[in-house]
């Protein structure tokens, strides 16, 4: 259950005021009409607003739908636009709340990189509200029809090259990225694939231009971001805030020791510090922030993570399938009381080996994650070794949905 207190921070713009769904009325009364300007106009409107990806890795929109329409010009063959809602990353509600809320700006969104990209194919791939979003889309009259798709409950369900091969037919595992899915995607076409959320920025973007859209944020990281808030106590918060506000303003800090910044591919940091780290698309990922409060252990914490990621390897690749597990186990030792043997250097021995070894950026974003949990957690590993835990509130904060491998 996630409770809705965007206006806090700033004046909302993707959600929905009051935390009721828009239907398609309410949703052209508050925003205006879809225009669709010709594609090399909203390619510059776009490239104009500095929009970037709100899926995880931060690139900038434009380029990659230059780099769609360039490879359909080159092939010959009509691209295909896929909206990414699978949000297989377990702390994050935005994407499902931006669905819920306001599926008709990420509808808009995907009938424009359409347009502008010159796709005949369109997609909008979701774990769950699929019977939601198909009431949405009957409620629109569309030149594209976008056909909504089911995807498997995986953490690796949402990487392009997976959702990619799952739409050919396919299992829902990361491919080889060589060609990138630009290139050569669902049927072998050119394929866009966007994070929900971008696709829902771009639909303003489209309506209001690029000025509009950087008045939130800073000059070099403009706009705005959904971010999921994780308190102990709480309920799951999603809020709208602009890049550069630091994150001690978002989520109350008080009696925390550090804050995960940024989901289970993310890095811990301390408490004092990240009360005064800006917002930014180079590591707010998939837009997860979790206070941890001070009685509780974020070794443990980080354990639990840690297998649940060794766990969600697609175990293609070596580095993953057999470096993963290990570092899991590893963690699992510094999260226990008593002697840790070699296990600290071996998670940075084994860390290194893994990281840009992988077909997909699971191994690289687990051991962004270890490493930062070594680092800020470094005081409470060693006192684990002698035998102590400082936490006495053992309840788990980040959750871990139940193992399958
Ligand atoms: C393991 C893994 C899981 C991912 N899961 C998601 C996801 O659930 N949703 C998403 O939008 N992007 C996810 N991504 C990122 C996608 O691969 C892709 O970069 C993104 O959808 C592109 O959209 P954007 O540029 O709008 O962010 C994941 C990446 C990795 C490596
Ligand atoms: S890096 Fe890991 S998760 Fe990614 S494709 Fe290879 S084995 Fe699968």
């Amino acid at each position: 259950m996630t409770t809705l207190f965007t206006d806090v921070y700033m004046s909302p713009r993707l959600l929905a005021p009051g935390g009721t769904p828009a239907d398609l009325s309410t949703h052209e009364q508050r925003y205006g009409p879809l225009s669709y300007g010709d594609p090399a106009t909203v390619l510059r409107t776009l490239a104009a607003s500095g929009l970037t990806g709100r899926g995880g890795a931060g690139f900038p929109a434009h380029r990659k739908f230059a780099a769609v329409a360039d490879a359909a010009r080159r092939t010959g063959r009509p691209p295909v636009v896929v909206a990414n809602g699978a949000e297989s990353e377990p702390a994050s509600h935005k994407d499902r709340t931006l669905l819920r809320l306001s599926p008709h700006l990420v509808l808009d969104g995907i009938q424009l990189a359409a347009e502008a990209v010159g796709a005949e194919e369109a997609y909008l791939a979701v774990e769950d509200g699929a019977s939601y979003l198909e009431s949405a889309l009957a409620q629109r009259r569309d030149p594209l029809r976008v056909r909504v798709v089911r995807l498997p409950a995986r953490f690796l369900s949402g990487q392009a090259s997976a959702l990619v091969q799952y739409l050919s037919g396919g299992p829902a595992r990361p491919t080889h990225p060589v060609p990138p899915v630009r290139e050569r995607g669902v049927g072998r076409a050119p394929t866009l694939v966007q994070n929900v959320e971008t696709l829902a920025h771009l639909a303003l973007v489209a309506r209001y231009g690029a000025d509009w859209f950087r008045s939130a944020g800073t000059p070099a990281e403009p706009g705005s971001a959904l971010c999921t808030l994780h308190t102990a106590g709480r309920e799951v918060r999603v809020v709208e805030a602009p890049f550069g506000m630091p994150v001690g303003r978002l989520l109350p800090l008080d009696g925390a020791s550090a804050v995960l910044v940024g989901g289970y591919h993310g890095t811990w940091i301390p408490a004092a510090e990240a009360a005064r780290v800006p917002l930014s698309p180079a590591y707010l990922g998939a837009g997860v922030l979790a206070a941890l409060p001070a009685d509780r252990c974020g070794v443990t914490e980080t354990a639990r993570v840690v297998r649940y990621l060794a766990l969600q390897s697609a175990g293609r690749c070596g580095p993953c399938l057999n470096g993963l597990p290990r570092i899991a186990e590893a963690f699992r030792i510094l999260a226990g009381p008593g002697p840790q043997g070699r296990a600290r250097t071996d998670i940075s021995r084994w860390a290194g080996l893994v990281e840009g070894r992988g077909a997909c950026h699971h191994p690289d974003g687990t051991t962004r994650l270890v490493r930062s949990a070594l680092t800020t957690f470094a005081t409470e590993i060693d006192a684990h070794a002698n035998g102590h835990c400082t936490a006495t509130d053992r309840t788990p904060l980040l959750p871990v949905p139940a193992e399958k491998v």
